[in-house]
């Protein structure tokens, strides 16, 4: 059975199909989208194992034309020089403006397949087919392009939304069971934000979903995609250039670019790792400011350590630096750092008001563990 919701932006509206095995019929839900039957996969090395043939197996039978780049895995990706590469290959491809783009892979793939389809030509169509977790529930939602630079993460970008994305549970199957973790803290992300009954529920399934068997597994990650997409293009809907609300999305971020630049953007702690941490840190702080109930933050921790997250405790991260690396977040405004802090689970709001004499407590006591 296939799912769908719809990010609704006048002309630019896109459907979010999700299934089993959808990659296998990527082509009958590419292909009313094309203006012309040319496209161009970009994957990494990685998922170019087990997701590439699928895809080009299907858009063959369909009659669809299709170049394939694959580029290396990882974070460090996402670079200028990579940008220029990927375009460098296109136009020698001569790739023309109403032809199509497929960024098939992580967040990674995502975010710089949909920059550099923001810029080829002035701008050209690109679909998302994300293939982990935190891709299908996040990234490849909402138009967030973009690549890093040695200033910081996601500092240079765009927003491009994709044409169509297409989540097939199956590609969660093959992966590193980390990036499943990893991935699953932006699920908890709308629970906490502003759906209660979204986090019970995580509460009583997110370890089925972590490593259940696998049919129940797949029923459950079904479901948490679905409803993650639901809020995330809710969101998108509202304030798509995240002039207010969007930036909610943000929750645990602040920290989490901190831990992940301090870590040096490697595979040593991951995105969602990081957002995990992150999460529980904006609630400590929350609580340190009198803002939300301890025995709710206990629960967040505990829903954490249940579903295998990693501890920022096994890190041995300098406070000081970390304090340096939020300054230098693109969330500042006017000087000052905006961060997403919460009453109560499902109660999340944006403050500019934090004394930053608070985080460094937090950070503190966080890092003693
Ligand atoms: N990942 C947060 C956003 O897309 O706004």
């Amino acid at each position: 059975m296939t799912l769908k919701t719809t990010v609704d932006l006048g002309n630019r509206s896109y459907d979010i199909l999700i299934g089993e095995n959808i990659i296998d019929e990527a082509a009958h839900h590419i292909r009313p989208l094309l203006r012309r039957a040319k496209t161009v996969i970009i994957t990494d090395d990685n998922v170019a194992i087990h997701q590439l043939p699928r895809l080009e197996k299907s858009l063959t039978a369909a009659d669809i034309q299709y170049n394939t780049i694959t580029l290396p895995a990882g974070e460090a990706t996402k670079s200028y020089d990579n940008l220029e590469k990927l375009l460098d290959k296109l136009l020698s491809m001569r790739l023309e403006r109403n032809d199509t783009i497929i960024a098939l892979g992580g967040g990674v793939i995502g975010d710089l397949v949909g920059f550099a389809a923001s810029i080829y030509l002035r701008g050209i169509n690109f679909i998302q087919i994300p293939t982990t977790l935190l891709a299908q529930v996040d990234s490849s939602v909402g138009g967030k392009t973009g690549i890093n630079s040695r200033h910081g993460k996601n500092l240079i970008g765009s927003f491009h939304q994709p044409r169509l994305v297409l989540i097939d549970v199956t590609t969660l199957e093959t992966l590193d069971p980390r990036h499943v973790v990893a991935g699953y803290a932006e699920i908890v992300k709308y629970g906490l934000i502003n759906d209660p009954a979204f986090f019970n529920w995580l509460e009583q399934n997110g370890p089925m979903l972590i490593d259940g068997p696998v049919d129940e597994c797949r029923a459950v990650r079904t479901e948490a995609i679905l409803k993650s997409c639901e809020a995330k293009a809710a969101v998108v809907m509202q304030d798509e250039k995240e002039t207010g609300t969007r930036a909610l999305l943000n929750l645990g971020h602040t920290f989490g670019h901190a831990l992940e630049a301090e870590n040096g953007y490697n595979d040593g702690l991951f995105h969602g790792e990081a957002v995990a941490m992150g999460i529980i840190l904006a609630f400590q702080l929350s609580e340190k400011m009198g803002l939300c109930p301890a025995s709710d933050v206990k629960r967040v921790i505990k829903h954490f350590d249940l579903t295998s997250a990693r501890k920022i405790s096994a890190f041995d991260f300098n406070v000081e630096n970390l304090l340096e690396h939020m300054k230098a977040d693109k969330k500042m405004s006017d000087g000052k750092l905006t961060f997403v802090i919460t009453s109560a689970i499902g109660q999340a709001y944006l403050s500019n008001d934090v004394d930053m004499n608070d985080v460094k407590s937090v950070l503190k006591n966080a890092l003693k563990g």
